[in-house]
């Protein structure tokens, strides 16, 4: 199962991503908002991760206005390795060797066509492990260590 979450920002690229992702018959649970008016970000991106955090979800995609305050809000969480993408490169690739479980972009920076391959490229990916599960044990030693 995917979570889906977005502020006002990105609310209406995500009804793009929802008619995509249904088109394809891709499950998702939608954490909100669910329609245009203001919320904040940090809100949106913790309600997702707890679904992420939780196992009930596998991976997320989240959408504010830039993509860059929904990732920062999702990074702090532990166990959530989220990525601000606006090209199909990257969305594959902080799969394949990052293994990010969460995918987030700008509804105000890309359109719905490149938003929706983006989604494909991250969703259809798998990490490779191998020499990239030292760097992601890195960040998770990171994560677990930092200032003790
Ligand atoms: C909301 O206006 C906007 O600040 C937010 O969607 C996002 O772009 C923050 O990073």
């Amino acid at each position: 199962m995917l979570v889906l979450g977005s502020d006002h920002g990105g609310f209406l690229l995500k009804q793009e991503i929802k008619k995509h992702l249904e088109e394809r018959g891709i499950a998702f649970s939608d954490v909100g908002c669910f329609d245009e008016n203001s919320v904040d970000y940090p809100d949106i991106a913790k309600a997702a991760c707890d679904k992420i955090v939780s196992g009930e979800c596998e991976l997320g995609i989240l959408i504010c206005g830039t993509g860059i305050g929904i990732s920062m809000a999702a990074n702090k969480v532990k166990g959530i390795r989220a990525a601000c993408c606006s090209d199909c490169f990257s969305a594959k690739f902080t799969r394949l060797h990052n293994n990010a479980n969460v995918l987030c972009f700008g509804g105000r920076v890309v359109g719905p066509g490149l938003a929706c391959m983006m989604v494909d490229a991250f969703l259809d990916a798998e990490f490779e492990g191998g020499r990239h599960q030292r760097r992601v044990d890195k960040i998770l030693a990171l994560e677990e260590n930092f200032g003790k």
